[in-house]
């Protein structure tokens, strides 16, 4: 079993989540409850962001057991240990043990890459036929604010509609290019990106796409809807 590796990703989604935490801080209700999250990874990204903000605490949880073995490690070396932790498990079936929407928020950089199955470089990666089906489902759960990475390449449109219907309205976001890593390059799952974006269900370049990390929220104490924006920034024609 191996660990999921995308540096640049990593960096961005822990920059990201960082900056939308401490952005809306008042509203979030972090500093009270804690957030939690699915798919820590090595935890690393989200290790220096509780060490650069006092007071946060996160409850993880992965499905991959050598990301959280790693991830624990990684959580020690870091000092991070006592507030952030990382469990083994698939994160909707803890919904009991992490207070479920009780909580306000969850964060997460879920697994988005689109293939016609789960036979793929890293299945714990695999995000269904379109690429969003965790976001979805993360979406569906019941939590005020889902900060998550959504990509240019797994169906946006859907999953900004999907959030609107569930009454969320897209806050803020911060977007960045990527180039295709070894999960995207993998030829299944090129080939299966390009007839996605033919479709009209994304964008991506020859080898590269976009990724936002994008607060979706129900609060009425945080203004505004960006989705239009959001979607713009990933590419897409609206
Ligand atoms: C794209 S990686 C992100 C890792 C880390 N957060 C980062 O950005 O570096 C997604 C992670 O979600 C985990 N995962 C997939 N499905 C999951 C589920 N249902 N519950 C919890 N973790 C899951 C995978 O094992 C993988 O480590």
């Amino acid at each position: 079993m191996t660990c999921f590796s995308s540096a640049d990703e990593s960096a961005h989604y822990g920059f990201s989540v960082c900056m939308l935490l401490d952005q809306y801080r008042e509203q979030l209700g972090w500093e009270r409850d804690g957030v939690v999250e699915l798919g820590s990874g090595d935890a690393t990204a989200i290790s220096d962001v509780v060490a650069s903000l006092p007071g946060l605490r996160v409850r993880g949880f992965d499905i991959s057991a050598a990301s959280v073995a790693k991830a624990r490690e990684n959580i020690r070396a870091r000092g991070v240990d006592g507030r952030y932790t990382v469990e083994l498990g698939d994160f909707f079936d803890q919904a009991d043990a992490t207070g479920g929407p009780q909580i306000a928020t969850v964060i997460s950089n879920p697994p988005y890459i689109p293939a016609p199955d789960r036979d793929i470089l890293m299945p714990e990666l695999w995000g269904g036929v379109h690429g969003n089906d965790l976001v979805l489902q993360l979406l569906k759960s019941g939590y005020d604010n889902v900060i998550a990475a959504v990509a240019s390449y797994s169906d946006p449109v859907a999953t900004v509609r999907t959030a609107e219907d569930a009454g969320y309205r897209v806050a803020n976001f911060l977007a960045m290019g990527l180039d295709y890593g070894a999960y995207s390059s993998e030829p299944k799952v090129r080939d299966h990106i390009r007839r996605l974006c033919d479709e009209g269900r994304g964008w991506a370049g020859d080898d590269e796409y976009m990724v936002a990390i994008a607060l979706f929220t129900r609060n009425p104490d945080v203004p505004g809807d960006r989705a239009d924006q959001l979607l713009r920034s990933l590419q897409i024609n609206l």
